[in-house]
């Protein structure tokens, strides 16, 4: 913790010595002046962490240097000296947004506390500004990959969008990166440091969405114990991710458009509606365009979500995506795992452009991960790829006659397997890759004896 640069104001020489040597001594960058004028002077060419000001100071005093330290840089911290007697002004020093005062007459051991309190939360301040930054770099468009047209739009429309506050509706298969555009979008835009709250709209009944989304008041449904703010409330000035938006049903589609359409949330069991001011991100991997024709999806509400549209198209329409894909994932797997694999064959990488990839950038991320954790030598070669990848299909339309592939069932259970191998056996993501709903798989696996 040491290194930290603080600022000694005060006018008793005396003082002023003893409090250098203290804090100098415990490894802090002290400088000392003997007013406030002085201590401004100084602020313009050193970024202190940290100000200890006497309260009476011959010019401007303590107080109105608090006031103007925070109006020119609300992270430094001050600490105030007063008087004893004076416990008024250590108030006002804390109202004023000073974070801690000490009290004359005081020892050195006390003043070497309190400056070793302040620093310790200036160190989580510190921290917590770190791992902001580190999450908005994570999200930014280094991390979204691709050179092909359709990524290249993809980028020029999140540019377009990140500022404004235009619905942004997602549209793509599973697994085409529609959650990394969503953080995108609000990691780049200005309300980065805001909330970013994802909803996955599929995994909850009507009514947990509801009070998931909305909230709800104490006793307005078993269970409810007390008043629960909901996500829209909790998003209030940042971004609510509206994830599998097809699933939510009719019942909660009305509602849905309410707070889309002017920001209006009312808590489920309240009476009273509330204003909230939240960009929304929605994505689907369904046809809501069919869905409307059917009936199963509101159309002002589909209209309300139609604002821009972001297509994320399958991999397997952008086919010279797949190689930088690879080498990105490889590069992060093999710094995650501790190997020196540094290429990707070129046979290999022929059967990655081959192949469909009906789980998209997912299952091409799996695929590499699980490679690098299997591959003996310094590029990935064929050995350490799944069989999914290896079979030639013309070997594979041949399977179907050989002896131990003579039934639909065997077909079936070999695909299943192949799938959950790809999804590292995650039954939600097979279930998408199939295109089934997890309880189908569940019972397809059970009928066939797979669990
Ligand atoms: N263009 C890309 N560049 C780098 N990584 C990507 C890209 N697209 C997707 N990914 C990675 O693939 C994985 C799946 O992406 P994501 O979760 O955003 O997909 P999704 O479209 O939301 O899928 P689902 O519909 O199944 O929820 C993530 O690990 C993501 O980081
Ligand atoms: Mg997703």
């Amino acid at each position: 913790m040491t290194g930290y640069k603080i600022l000694i104001v005060e006018d008793d020489k005396k003082m002023n010595q003893g409090l250098l040597h203290i804090i100098s001594k415990e490894g802090y960058a002290a400088q000392s002046v003997d007013s406030g004028e002085k201590a401004l002077e100084k602020m313009k060419d050193t970024q202190f962490d940290l100000i200890i000001s006497d309260f009476k100071l011959p010019g401007i005093d303590g107080m109105e240097l608090l006031k103007a330290t925070k109006r020119y840089d609300a992270n430094i911290l001050f600490v105030m000296i007063t008087a004893y007697g004076t416990i008024d002004t250590a108030v006002c020093a804390m109202k004023q947004g000073a974070e801690d005062y000490i009290l004359k007459p005081f020892d050195m051991e006390e003043m070497r506390l309190v400056v070793k309190k302040t620093m310790e939360k200036r160190e989580l301040v510190l921290n917590n500004i770190r791992l902001q930054h580190q999450l908005e770099k994570k999200y930014t468009f280094e991390n979204i990959i691709g050179t092909s047209e359709a990524m290249m739009r993809v980028f020029k429309i999140i540019n377009y969008v990140k500022d404004s506050t235009a619905t942004v509706l997602i549209r793509g298969e599973t697994g085409t990166g529609k959650e990394l555009v969503a953080r995108a979008i609000h990691f780049n835009s200005g309300k980065a440091s805001k909330p970013y709250l994802p909803v996955n709209c599929a995994a909850l009944n009507e009514n947990l969405l509801a009070s998931e989304l909305f909230g709800h008041v104490k006793g307005s449904f078993t269970g409810a114990i007390s008043d629960k703010r909901g996500l829209f409330e909790a998003a209030n000035g940042g971004t609510i991710f509206l994830d599998e938006i097809g699933d939510v049903c009719p019942g909660l589609q009305q509602t849905f458009l309410r707070a889309l359409e002017n920001g209006e949330i009312q808590p489920v069991g309240s009476f009273e509606r509330k204003t909230v001011s939240v960009r929304i991100i929605a994505a689907t991997n369904k046809n809501l365009e069919a869905m409307v024709e059917q009936g199963s999806f509101r159309q002002d509400l589909y209209y309300r979500l139609n604002v821009v549209i972001i297509d994320l198209p399958p991999l397997r329409e952008r086919k010279g995506d797949i190689g930088i894909l690879a080498h990105h994932f490889l590069k992060q797997y093999s710094v995650q795992n501790n190997k020196k694999i540094e290429r990707i064959s070129k046979d290999v990488l022929r059967l990655l452009e081959n192949y469909t990839w009906p789980g998209n950038v997912r299952e091409l991320e799996n695929i590499i991960e699980r490679s690098t954790l299997f591959e003996v030598s310094c590029e990935i070669t064929q050995d350490s790829l799944p069989p999914a990848l290896t079979i030639s299909p013309e070997v594979s339309d041949k399977e179907p006659f050989s002896k131990d592939m003579n039934s639909l069932e065997q077909l079936c259970k070999k695909h299943i397997f192949k799938v959950l191998e790809m999804t590292r056996q995650n039954k939600t993501q097979a279930s998408k890759v199939l295109g089934i709903d997890r309880s189908t798989l569940w019972r397809i696996m059970n009928r066939l004896q797979m669990n």
